[in-house]
């Protein structure tokens, strides 16, 4: 199979690393700095973006501004990558785990409901593998509850949800460019917000508590230095020239792959709302359904064709070992995320760079596994 390898990079990365190699000016204040922020916040329909080392302390730098504390109950979705669960640890509060849709894999608004208490200050929606949670639902409960949304958009760079980005619902979004990511950069994160004063805060957390036009060795907060280097902008400034036709190349590719799959009864796409109007393909997730076969025996027979394939989360969020000990969670009942765990799967994005030819012989390998195993 001839995939591509990922991340991926050219004279344009060289360049601009080369740039940043000849200035006197490696770290976080470097001018790509800014350049970045503003052309990535502006993608996402966002006033301001505030860039950071990852995208673990974006989440965390989010529930420190939005002063989540000991004693509040935040909610989030059973399935995501345990640094959306572990912000909210990390902050002293308590992760409130509610289940996903079923095949949508993104956090259900009704469980969202069902889990508020007088406790609960915000909710942390994740856009699994691309395609947008339910915005306006979870903005309605939101701004109803006077709680605090927050997107964990760490898969979601340009998504759209009725032609409006990621990152721009809630009081902020936060990105990650983490070495899969579709915009990566090795490491590096980002806070996106329209809110202004928000914006100011997370500038000045963000190095060290000072304010903008003070003198440099005045600290004004307790916080701490989360800045991104100016090589991990330059990098990102050549990986997001090439975005925007990426997206186009995985829409198509994963288009064609499930149109061929059409009549495989026993593979269960991601449902993506028709709200989401862009959808930028970081997974590729699936269901197997009435199967005889394992979702671990398919996801080998997928591995051994060279197809890049990951057989899901191991356990809901809640089933990692970190939260065994009692107090340290609060789990409501997620039939779906347990079911999920036993019959899902996920394509890389890195597939649907693939030409066509290729994602062809990828729907071969994919019906060939679903049958030669029956
Ligand atoms: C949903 C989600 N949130 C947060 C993160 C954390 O990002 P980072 O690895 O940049 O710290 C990831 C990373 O994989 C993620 O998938």
């Amino acid at each position: 199979m001839d995939i591509p390898s990922w991340p991926q990079a050219d004279e344009r990365e060289a360049e601009l690393l080369r740039a940043v190699l000849d200035s006197p000016q490696w770290g976080g204040f470097h001018p790509f700095i800014g350049e970045f922020e503003q052309s990535f916040a502006a993608y996402q329909h966002c006033r301001h973006g505030i860039s950071a080392c990852n995208g673990t302390v974006t989440l965390e730098l989010a529930l420190t501004l939005l002063d989540i504390k000991p004693g509040d109950e935040v909610i989030v979705p059973a399935i995501s990558f345990v640094a959306t669960a572990t912000a909210v640890s990390r902050a002293g509060a308590l992760p409130v785990f509610v289940d996903i849709e079923p095949y949508s894999f993104n956090i259900d608004p009704e469980r969202v409901v069902e889990a508020i208490t007088p406790r609960t200050r915000a909710i942390i929606a994740v856009h699994f593998g691309g395609p947008l949670a339910r915005m306006d639902a979870l903005q309605a409960i939101a701004s109803e509850r006077n709680l605090q949304l927050i997107e964990d958009a760490a898969h979601a760079h340009g998504s759209e949800w009725n032609g409006k980005r990621a990152g721009s619902f809630g009081v902020c979004g936060s990105f990650s460019f983490q070495n899969g990511k579709v915009l990566s950069s090795g490491e590096g994160g980002m806070v996106t917000t329209n809110d202004d004063e928000f914006a100011e805060r997370a500038h000045s957390f963000a190095n060290q508590g000072r304010v903008k036009g003070e003198s440099f060795f005045k600290h004004f907060h307790l916080s701490s230095n989360l800045r991104m280097t100016a090589f991990q902008a330059a990098v990102l400034i050549a990986q997001f020239e090439r975005l925007p036709d990426q997206i186009q190349r995985r829409t198509a590719n994963a288009e064609r792959l499930k149109r061929l799959l059409e009549d495989v009864p026993e593979i269960v796409w991601q449902q993506v709302p028709a709200e989401v109007t862009q959808n930028s393909y970081y997974l590729l997730p699936a269901r197997l359904r009435n199967a005889r076969l394992s979702r671990d025996d398919f996801h080998q027979a997928l591995t051994s064709a060279g197809i890049p394939s990951t057989p899901f989360y191991p356990f809901p969020l809640y089933g990692n070992p970190l939260y065994q000990e009692p107090g340290t969670c609060r789990a409501m009942p997620c039939p779906n995320a347990e079911a999920c765990v036993g019959d899902a799967f996920w394509l890389s994005h890195v597939l649907l760079l693939a030409d066509e030819q290729t994602i062809d012989e990828a729907a071969r390998h994919i019906r060939q596994a679903v049958g030669v195993l029956k």
